[in-house]
């Protein structure tokens, strides 16, 4: 975290005023892919966030290099790279605070570049670190950003109010800041940019440093303003972990390029490059009692069955057929007398696909 009495006015949108657009009310679709629509959902509506080829050089370095993802109401998309990766620089855009070199991002429809005004009405922009202003208390430093962003009277008052009860501050308003502890100054962070109630929030690496209670608390409170709010969120992290259960969908980005993006059940399910070629089925776990070594050799006889792996009492194998080769497969294990405890898909971790796609080029 930064140094609690460096102001960063110039991460404030000082212009920006209340309430943009109405909420979209259904989730379409991430890169032609459907993301599940609530009931009695209709046509997909235009995305909140577009990102069009963007560019942003500084010198020889492309630190963004091409980038376009989309991302929608209701949505968190995950903005996952290695340090170094682009992700700030993009995030800094989006938010009106660096132009690109080319290409242009819309929030809410408005261009990054012809309309900043109108973008910071409706963006909402948490910054990696930010001046907390530690002789203030918390109702004071809320107030004050009110007042930034132009509320008066009650409605200022109001604004101040949403935003205590939402991240659960309420209790300690009067605080000073500088006693805060790091998941609640988080918070505090992520109440600021609610303030003037915007349709498209971009946090970046907000659980960096948290422990794990405040980052599960961070993620309700993410998970509210996406289900319930219908806000859009984009939050980056180079750490992957912290992301797989905030999102639904993400982007990754290396080197000032996006490597792929889509829902996190479709990156999870992407395959390493270098095995395309010679993958041949679904991966299946099975686990026994006792004699797996005897299980893997019966397995490498079987059909269908390849690349058998065994650890401890589990063996792993890809396996090629159909259901009813797979139920037929089981009832032949059992039959010939192996004591199955577990026969299951084997659940890919984010982070096998995270590692696959970037090649252990990170991390
Ligand atoms: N103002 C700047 N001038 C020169 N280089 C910069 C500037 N801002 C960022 N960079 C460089 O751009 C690359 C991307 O940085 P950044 O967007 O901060 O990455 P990330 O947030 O993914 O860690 C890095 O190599 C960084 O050093
Ligand atoms: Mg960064």
């Amino acid at each position: 975290m930064s140094d609690p009495s460096t102001s960063h006015l110039d991460e404030l949108a000082v212009s920006a005023s209340t309430n943009g657009q109405t909420n979209a009310d259904d989730k379409p679709r991430v890169e032609g892919v459907e993301v599940p629509q609530p009931a009695g959902g209709h046509a997909p509506e235009q995305p909140t966030l577009e990102i069009k080829n963007l560019h942003r050089f500084f010198g020889k370095l492309k630190a963004v290099n091409n980038v376009s993802f989309r991302a929608y109401a209701g949505q968190v998309m995950g903005f996952i790279g290695p340090n170094g990766a682009g992700k700030t620089t993009t995030m800094r855009i989006i938010a009106t605070l660096d132009l690109p070199t080319a290409g242009d991002a819309f929030v809410c429809g408005h261009s990054v570049v012809d309309d900043p005004e109108k973008v910071r009405r409706v963006i909402g922009f948490m910054p990696d670190s930010f001046g907390k202003y530690s002789n203030m208390d918390v109702v004071e430093y809320l107030d004050f950003y009110a007042r930034a962003y132009g509320f008066k009277g009650e409605e200022r008052r109001e604004a101040v109010e949403r935003v205590l009860i939402f991240t659960e501050l309420r209790k300690i308003a009067d605080k000073p800041i500088k006693n805060l502890s790091k998941g609640m100054s988080q918070r505090l962070g992520l109440g600021r940019t609610l303030i003037h109630d915007p349709q498209v929030l971009v946090l970046d690496e907000p659980a960096a440093g948290l422990d794990p209670r405040a980052r599960v608390e961070l993620r309700e409170l993410i998970h509210l303003l996406a289900v319930e709010m219908n806000k859009t969120v984009l939050i980056s992290s180079h750490i992957l972990t912290e992301l797989g259960e905030i999102c639904d969908s993400a982007a990754i980005i290396e080197a000032g390029q996006i490597l792929v993006h889509g829902t996190i059940e479709e990156l999870k399910r992407h395959k390493p490059k270098k095995s395309e070629g010679t993958h041949t089925g679904e991966p299946i776990a099975v686990s026994v009692v006792s004699n797996s070594t005897e299980l893997r050799k019966w397995l490498l006889e079987q059909p269908y069955v390849s690349h058998v792996a065994l650890a401890a009492n589990r063996v792993v194998f890809e396996f090629a057929g159909d259901e009813d080769a797979r139920a037929e497969l089981l009832r032949r294990m059992i039959e010939q007398k192996f004591r199955v405890t577990e026969f299951a898909a084997k659940s890919e971790t984010l982070e096998d696909a995270f590692m696959a796609i970037t090649e252990g080029l990170v991390q």
